[in-house]
């Protein structure tokens, strides 16, 4: 089966597996290129993988989606995040951690040329992925077109709702983001979707057990060659209600 499947019975475990399949499929690529996800399910995967004694001498750092109207230094920007919590700790220079473009003026040629960058660094080797509490990966929100490209975004209600947090002020959310489309993501030679915690278990169960749909942007890996899927005990308890 293309979609394997790993329950772990902690987030701790978890992490653990997630961040050796990561290191494994990084290992002896000339130019090792991973796609990183923000959010809080992938924290404990990025220590797990920091730990690790793995060489990211020469690793790139490709991201999902970048919100809109940030400066690139903004801490609640994901470049920022992954800045703090992976490319500090593991060594990872700015010219070797690349964001989907969300300055200046946006264009179909900037996002173009995001995409070009992906396809000179030889692809992405990995692609990380949480799972939004509406199915959404990256910023792909329900509806998003299985072959979409790198393209700006408007969020969602649910997904602003579900960000705000970070944001201090309700009129400080970004209701914009760049991200790359489905079809992007899908060209990743291996995909790994993580999903920890109670609150995702409807979305999951949807996502892995219901049509695949773009109603549903993650149950779009399930058509990938190679993927696999992590979550804990919570995260696939039958839901209630
Ligand atoms: C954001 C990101 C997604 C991430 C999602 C889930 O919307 N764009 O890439 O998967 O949040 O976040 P969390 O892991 O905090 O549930």
């Amino acid at each position: 089966m293309a979609t394997s499947r790993y329950i772990g019975p902690t987030p701790l475990h978890c992490a653990d597996v997630a961040s050796a399949i990561i290191a494994e499929s990084l290992e002896g690529r000339d130019t090792p290129v991973l796609g990183v996800a923000t959010g809080s399910t992938p924290l404990l995967t990025y220590a797990a993988l920091v730990a690790r004694s793995f060489d990211a001498s020469r690793l790139h750092l490709v991201l999902l989606d970048e919100y809109l109207g940030l400066e690139r230094g903004d801490p609640r920007s994901f470049g920022s995040t992954i800045d703090r919590v992976l490319a500090g700790p593991l060594g990872v220079t700015s010219e070797r951690i690349h964001v989907p473009p969300h300055d200046g003026e946006m264009t179909a040629a900037s996002c173009g040329r995001f995409e070009k960058l992906l396809h000179d660094l030889g692809g992405v080797d990995l692609q990380l992925l949480g799972i939004g509490g509406n199915g959404h990966i990256g910023f792909n929100e329900p509806g998003s077109p299985f072959d979409s490209r790198t393209r700006v975004v408007e969020l969602s209600d649910r997904t602003m709702d579900d960000n705000r947090a970070s944001f201090g002020t309700a009129t400080a959310m970004p209701t914009r983001a760049c991200t790359q489309g489905i079809g992007t993501i899908l060209e990743a030679r291996q995909l790994l979707l993580l999903a920890i915690g109670g609150h995702k278990a409807r979305i999951l169960h949807a996502a892995m057990d219901g049509p695949i749909t773009p109603s549903v942007p993650a149950s779009a890996v399930r058509l990938h060659p190679r993927c696999t899927v992590i979550a804990d005990a919570a995260a696939i308890a039958p839901p209630v209600g």
